[in-house]
């Protein structure tokens, strides 16, 4: 399944998902390093925050209270953002979009 990655110069990507690593870990592997991740996927730094298509919010996972929580601190929040390490990919999510968020 593919995922689609636009960057923050809006540089477009379509990435070689691979099912059961993070939405983060994807990005990451593929070498943009403009998502920092600087947590390495547990939930307690933000900076893997994206924009997801809202096409595709009703196949996300719930987003927990920690998520919550992290991204009222980031400034480029709103009703698209997630953390990109609380979203496993899977075959369902073939074709996802999203937009990598500001930097804080
Ligand atoms: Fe730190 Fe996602 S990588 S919260």
């Amino acid at each position: 399944p593919k995922l689609i990655v636009v960057t923050r110069e809006g540089e477009e990507r379509a990435l070689d998902g691979q099912v059961g690593h993070s939405v983060m870990e994807i990005i990451r592997d593929a070498g943009i390093d403009e998502l920092l991740a600087l947590c390495g996927g547990c939930c307690s730094c933000a900076t893997c925050h994206v924009h997801v298509d809202p096409e595709f919010a009703a196949k996300l996972p719930a987003m927990s209270a920690d998520e919550d929580d992290l991204l009222d601190s980031t400034n480029d929040r709103d009703a698209t953002s997630r953390l990109s390490c609380q979203l496993p990919f899977s075959e369902e999510l073939d074709g996802l979009r999203v937009r990598i968020a500001e930097e804080d």
